[in-house]
């Protein structure tokens, strides 16, 4: 077990890759603490990987506001004393042309996708500073290498967590911090599925392989840039696609 005596927290814990990695990283040993703006999902997420056997806590809460992060990581640090890896994971897409792009649409997945990043590191910095380590880990996109067809919202966040990621590897290394993306292709989550069927197929259709992602391969990588296998992998941005953009 990679993960033995770490305590994660995880965003977006309550459906797809972050209900994937929660349940990978209680298998690798780790102590959970699991939020989300959707408490119901999260706590049904929490409860099964509780039952058989990982220390396990959900949490309600939205990325997009600091006040929320703040008071989860204070859970954290009053039931275990540490947080050693966290991961951005929650995000949200308002897909649209440019054209047809509304204000709102934009201003959404800018508060969940890139200020959610910042607000959730913000609140867990000071703990690992203290300790004099930690892994942090994010979740961009293709999208934030690429851009995409109708995410101009979307597209923006994922370049910039980019941006934070890569900052934040230079501004915390030498505090045994590391800083981590991860870019997903095309994974079969509900985000995903919503898609219409058309464009799936097209999707699908340039990978080489032939098919989507599971949430756990993306899940795979993040246990491995959390455990002490990845003590030298710091500011990397890993694709996890499939082959997609070849
Ligand atoms: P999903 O839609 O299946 O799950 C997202 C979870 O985040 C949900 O449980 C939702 O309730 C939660 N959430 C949404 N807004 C929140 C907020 N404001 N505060 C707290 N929690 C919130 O998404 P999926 O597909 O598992 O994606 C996870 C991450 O991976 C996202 O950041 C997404 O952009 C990224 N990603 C996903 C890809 C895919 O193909 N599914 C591809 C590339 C990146």
């Amino acid at each position: 077990m990679r993960l033995t005596n770490k305590v994660a927290l995880i965003t977006g814990a309550g459906n797809g890759i972050g209900q994937a990695t929660a349940q990978k990283f209680a298998r690798e040993g780790a102590r959970l603490a699991l939020a989300d703006l959707n408490f119901e999902k999260v706590a049904r997420v929490a409860e099964e990987i509780a039952a058989a056997g990982t220390d396990t806590m959900a949490l309600r809460a939205d990325v997009a506001r600091l006040a929320d992060m703040n008071v989860v990581v204070a859970h954290v640090l009053e039931a275990w004393g540490r947080v050693d890896v966290l991961v951005n994971n929650a995000g949200i897409t308002r897909d649209a042309t440019l054209k047809n792009m509304t204000e709102e649409h934009f201003d959404e997945v800018i508060a969940v996708n890139l200020k959610g990043v910042y607000n959730s590191t913000h609140a867990v910095l000071p703990a690992m500073l203290a300790q004099g380590g930690g892994v942090i880990l994010n979740a961009s996109s293709i999208v934030g290498l690429y851009g995409n067809f109708g995410q101009t919202n979307y597209a923006a966040t994922k370049f910039g967590v980019i941006g934070m990621t890569k900052t934040w590897a230079k501004e915390l290394g030498r505090k045994g911090i590391r800083a981590n993306a991860v870019c997903p292709g095309f994974i079969g989550t509900d985000m995903v599925r919503g898609m219409p069927e058309k464009v799936i197929a097209e999707i699908t259709s340039r990978v080489p392989e032939g098919r989507l992602g599971t949430p756990e391969e993306v899940a795979n990588v993040y246990a491995f840039l959390a455990s002490d296998e990845a003590t030298y992998v710091n500011g990397a941005v890993i694709e996890v696609s499939g082959g997609v953009t070849l």
